[in-house]
């Protein structure tokens, strides 16, 4: 087979817009284009899932996504293209691996083959390789399996190729995918390594290869910890502990669905190390491993929210960073969110890093400062503490349209919870409260707006937090369809998808059962 050429050049240039592209002419807010997200990358239209590919190279940030290029229902799995010099401004482009009559397109991952180790291109011009997992389908002679194949570019992105010989990968498996390739170096040895999930039998599979075509088992690790559904999109990344290049820990992250602490789709981590062959949990984090016997919440979720999946890192971030994104959504009712023409968005890009927080190393997680030092402070701010004793206080009206970055602060009084209700009025809103009987941060949405599509959307999320120095400081990411919470300095993450009514606009304060005092508070708007 020959080589076939599968996709146009880049469009020609145009002003990206936040969260999207700004190829296409001014929308009518009507429908639910009202709860297109300002600062969230969504396609202009029709179904997108997992991030893929995610790869920055040459000074852009590319994000391929799992992709219908024709529908707003997934199917015609393919991989859309955006890219983005900031994180913050998408440009979307033309599909960039599309599905075939043999093939859907399903989750992987990109690399810059620096070396041309893959013959792919050349010394000169080396190439960069999509590894995806090829679901093939009818009238394919693999029908029914799932095995990794190789898609490459020599222009930097725009035109994919498919490798004449895939699949590079094939295990006989129905349910191999999703591959994460990253390039090890250790000591005088420098490899390609996969991790991909044998999705049924919840194990990650490690495999070595020196030229991306030809791969070696390295070792298996699982099932452990959470099991109750189908390991999806793995990573594996190694991180400074404390900012110390000299005592690093390697960080292995098993997206699962359904099984999340949450309900439904979630994404689990593993902290420990990894040889070059094996990955070793270590038995410090939260609950060690085991076999999956443990109440869910004992083990370790980058986010306590029911809208971050598939959340995997960019290869190559500049600096070390670590960065990463995951789809806004969740399994259980992702068919039926008000979505329209437009239907999925990426969460916020996060970087992680490791921390030690009473003796457990843990991931930190902040909202990249690309996008975190646009907000500006806007009027609404609180000018001094308030006590809140008992009561529902309103704070300030905020913009319905626009997105915003929402900082309270709080000191506990005799009150057993207290928070912040968003997008309010009329008995609506969404609520992200601290009990203090219970030592949790919650978000209840069980009257942000729109619930009633799917009954499984109605939820109330929760996530111990350590507080600090006796305070709650709440930061708080609100597009329009969505509230991304961070609290105990990046430990605790809640991402939720939001449909509030368009009239409710409150932003209030409360407490019940005595009283709480909000020390500050401060609205940002992008600048
Ligand atoms: C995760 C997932 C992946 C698969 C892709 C198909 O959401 O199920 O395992 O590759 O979506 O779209």
């Amino acid at each position: 087979m020959n080589p076939k050429t599968i996709n146009h050049a880049l469009q020609p240039a145009a002003k990206p817009r936040p969260g999207g592209d700004g190829v296409e002419p001014p929308r009518e807010v009507s429908g639910s284009e009202n709860y297109r997200p300002a600062i969230h990358y969504t396609p202009r239209r029709n179904w997108i899932n997992d991030p893929n590919g995610l790869l920055h190279h040459n000074g852009l940030y590319h994000l391929f996504y799992q992709y219908n290029p024709n529908s707003s229902v997934h199917a015609n799995m393919s991989w859309g293209h955006a890219s983005s010099t900031d994180l913050l401004h998408w440009e979307e482009h033309p599909v960039a691996i599309p599905c075939d009559e043999e093939e859907q397109i399903f989750s992987g991952s990109a690399v810059f083959d620096a070396h041309n180790s893959s013959g792919l291109g050349t010394v000169d011009n080396p190439p960069l390789v999509a590894v995806y997992t090829s679901a093939y389908t009818n009238p394919s002679a693999l029908a029914g399996r799932q095995a990794q194949s190789l898609a490459y570019s020599l222009d930097g992105g725009s035109i994919w190729t498919k490798y004449a010989a895939n699949p590079v990968l094939d295990r006989g498996s129905a349910n191999f995918r999703d591959p994460k390739v990253f390039r090890h170096t250790q000591g005088e040895a420098s490899y390609w390594v996969m991790v991909a999930v044998e999705a049924q039998a919840r194990t990650v599979e490690l495999y070595r290869s020196e030229n991306l075509t030809e791969w070696t088992h390295l070792s298996s690790f699982g099932p452990a910890n959470a099991t109750g559904g189908v390991w999806e999109c793995p990573d594996l990344f190694e991180l400074p502990v404390d900012g110390d290049p000299d005592t690093t820990r390697w960080m292995l992250v098993v997206n699962l669905n359904p099984g999340g602490v949450a309900g439904g789709s979630g994404a689990q981590y593993f902290i420990g190390t990894f040889n070059g062959t094996t990955f070793t949990p270590e038995n410090t984090t939260t609950a060690g491993t085991d076999a999956g016997t443990k109440p869910l919440r004992q083990y370790d979720w980058l986010d306590w929210g029911r809208d971050y999946y598939a959340a995997v890192s960019y290869n190559n971030a500049p600096d070390g960073r670590r960065i990463m994104t995951g789809w806004m959504n969740n399994w259980d009712y992702a068919a039926d969110v008000p979505h329209e023409p437009w239907c999925g968005a990426m969460t916020l890009p996060r970087e992680i890093t490791l921390t030690r927080h009473h003796g457990v190393i843990r991931p930190s997680q902040h909202v990249v400062p690309e996008i975190d030092n646009k907000f500006k402070a806007a009027a609404a701010s609180s000018d001094g503490p308030r006590v809140i004793q008992d009561e529902i206080q309103l704070l300030a009206t905020h913009d319905a349209n626009e997105a915003q970055r929402i900082d309270a602060v709080f000191t506990p009084g005799t009150g057993t919870e207290f928070g912040l209700i968003i997008r309010g009025g009329n008995g609506h809103g969404t609520r992200i409260a601290y009990n203090t009987s219970t030592g949790c941060l919650h978000l209840d949405r069980t009257k942000s707006g729109v619930v009633a599509f799917n009954s499984l959307f109605s939820s109330i999320e929760s996530v111990p937090v350590h507080l600090s120095n006796g305070t709650l400081a709440l930061h708080i990411y609100l597009d329009k369809s969505s509230v991304e919470v961070f609290t105990a300095d990046g430990l605790a993450t809640i991402t939720d998808q939001i449909f509030p009514l368009e009239t409710s606009q409150e932003l209030s304060a409360y407490a019940n059962g005595g009283s709480a005092t909000l020390d500050s508070l401060t609205i940002g708007y992008l600048s």
